[in-house]
């Protein structure tokens, strides 16, 4: 039985206690188990909720904290000694109950770059396969106190029960359908970097939008954010009432690309497909919304291509685009360390005056 069934739909995020603090900043940190205090008016220093359940319900402000706090993240990639002690003593669960190669590698490696002692947990070295439950799992996971669960899983809401369950911090690496929100926020970041903004740019998200979490986190963020989405994919593949959430939806390719400053490609998740397939063959999916190097002049000049990961190649993107001038799909990965660098130190109650200075 998937998660969402046995507890309904996602909750609201609660607002509980953060994390204890980070080691640069012991004098923000509320001790243990008192409130945050209210933020001053002004640019955000804090996220609200103590943990990273999805992008729904972020502020424009925390979304700039994090962006910002990378920033400053990527900056320690690039010293001789690329490690500082900011997360010394803190120990993080990194909990993946779904194959990953991005996310999992660039979480722990995050997490050594901030010194805290990392355990990696998988179904295949661990008791899960023997049927046990994941709240049972988390919680023989929480009697050896870790601060921080990473969680991946293939029911949405997994990360929420968690929540509602755990002591530590949660932090959602990919939830069924749901939402990822760390690829959005390094998503945001890798358009940043190459636009100076996401205000105001034209966002085109192509591909199997039914099965994608990563869509459903990056329209969040794109909209909070004052960007313009198109979303395009065969009608078998787009989720009813996805228009209502603030995007254009289209079902060709070539008005979706029109004049866009971004071009967003998603992975056809055939594993969550149950079976059935949603369109006749794949040669037929790339010959309507493959991105070729013809298809990528309809955006602009200057437009730049993203996928987050794993491609299928001569499915939904052409080689030639995935590996050429305009792709910055590699930088996605590389800028992924940075935001989740930021992301596990405001969530142990680092402020980003204190990094900065
Ligand atoms: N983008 C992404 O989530 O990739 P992985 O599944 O390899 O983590």
């Amino acid at each position: 039985m998937d998660i969402v069934e046995e507890i309904g739909t996602a909750p609201a995020r609660p607002r509980r206690r953060p994390a204890s603090a980070a080691r640069a900043v012991p004098a923000a940190a509320p001790a243990a188990g008192t409130a945050r205090p209210e933020a001053p008016p002004g640019p955000r220093t804090a996220l609200k909720d103590r943990h990273l359940l999805g992008i729904q319900g972020l502020e424009p402000e925390e979304i700039t904290l994090v962006l910002d706090t990378a920033r400053v993240m990527a900056e320690i990639a690039t010293r001789p000694v690329r490690k500082v002690p900011t997360l010394r003593a803190k120990t993080v669960v990194n909990f993946f109950m779904e194959p990953s190669t991005r996310t999992r590698s660039s979480f722990e490696i995050a997490e050594k770059r901030l010194s805290a002692d990392t355990l990696n947990f998988s179904p295949s070295t661990s008791s899960v396969t023997k049927g046990e439950s994941l709240l049972d799992t988390a919680r023989n996971l929480e009697a050896m106190s870790p601060d921080m669960i990473v969680i991946r899983h293939k029911a949405s809401g997994a990360p929420h029960f968690l929540a509602r369950h755990c002591r530590s911090a949660i932090i959602n690496a990919g939830d069924g359908w749901h939402e990822h929100p760390t690829q959005a926020l390094l998503d945001a970041y890798t358009i940043r970097e190459r636009k100076g903004r996401l205000q105001g740019l034209t966002v085109a998200i192509v591909g199997d939008l039914m099965h994608s979490r990563v869509l459903r986190s990056n329209l969040f963020l794109l909209k909070t954010m004052g960007a313009k989405v198109r979303l395009c994919g065969p009608p078998t593949l787009v989720p009813a009432g996805i228009a209502s959430l603030g995007a254009e939806v289209h079902l060709r390719i070539e008005p979706a690309l029109e004049g866009a400053d971004v071009v967003m490609m998603l992975r056809v998740q055939r594993e969550r497909q149950k079976g059935t397939s949603a369109f006749p063959t794949a040669r037929e999916y790339f010959n309507l919304f493959g991105l070729t190097r013809e298809r990528v002049r309809l955006a602009k000049k200057d437009a730049i291509i993203m996928h987050p990961g794993p491609m299928n190649r001569g499915v939904e993107i052409d080689s030639a685009v995935a590996d050429g001038p305009a792709s910055v799909i590699l930088e996605q990965v590389t800028n992924g360390v940075a935001v989740r660098m930021a992301v596990l130190y405001l969530l142990a109650g680092g402020s980003l005056g204190e990094l900065a200075s």
